[in-house]
């Protein structure tokens, strides 16, 4: 059986990866791969719980204490649901990984860049910690963006990200980049059509499908 491959598509709120990561999956299993989709922190069930302390805005808490959730998340999702996946020769598509914290916990509240990679260590492995498969879709227009977000509802909620103020976005937004940069990851632009998009995407994985 060939391996299964994990992909990971990246981003700031409200670029598309929750579409982005579901065409993928179809385009794969159009090829007869079978893969699971899902989207950080969420996915299983501890994941799922863990996600919903997260999204409470009334929650105060301390940046690493959200890194920590989020590591609890990823530490569930990988060792329990990803690993054995591609294990079984399925594949992972899935919208963020630990760069969302290292450009929100990080580059966003300033935690140190190191830390945030140590503590995802120990949570996941190696092989999460170096996807077959990354790309970063990416938004100049924070105008755009923030319609994006609104339109899904999401402002009204107190979400603790989403929410904040656009000094913050702007370090997210301009850490994202960094990150691509220095893991030579493809930066795909996110104000184009959602099919070319994919179709970017896809253009990176389909040498090497068989
Ligand atoms: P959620 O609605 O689950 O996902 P999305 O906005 O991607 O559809 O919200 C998760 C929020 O948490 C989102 O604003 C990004 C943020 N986040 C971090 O700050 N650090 C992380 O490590 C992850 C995975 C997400």
């Amino acid at each position: 059986m060939e391996k299964g491959q994990n992909v990971v598509i990246e981003g700031h709120d409200g670029t598309g990866k929750s579409t982005q990561i579901r065409l993928l999956g179809e385009k794969l299993a159009y090829h007869g791969i079978e893969s699971i989709v899902f989207e950080e922190p969420a996915g299983g069930p501890i994941s799922n719980a863990i996600r919903t302390i997260i999204k409470n805005g009334s929650l105060e808490r301390e940046a690493m204490t959200d890194l920590l959730l989020f590591s609890a998340s990823r530490c569930e999702l990988w060792r329990r649901i990803g690993k054995s996946a591609l294990k079984a020769g399925k594949w992972i598509v899935s919208a963020r990984n630990y760069y969302s914290s290292i450009a929100y916990q990080g580059y966003g509240l300033g935690l140190d860049l190191k830390e945030i990679e140590n503590i995802t260590r120990i949570a996941t492995d190696e092989q999460y910690m170096n996807p077959d498969y990354a790309f970063l879709l990416s938004l100049d227009d924070e105008d755009e963006r923030a319609r994006r977000i609104n339109r899904r509802g999401i402002l009204e909620n107190t979400d603790p990200f989403e929410s904040r103020q656009s000094d913050f976005q702007e370090r997210v937004r301009l850490g994202y980049i960094a990150i691509a940069k220095d893991r030579n990851i493809p930066i795909i632009s996110a104000s184009q059509p959602v099919e070319t998009i994919s179709n970017e995407i896809w253009s990176y994985i389909e040498p090497y499908i068989k």
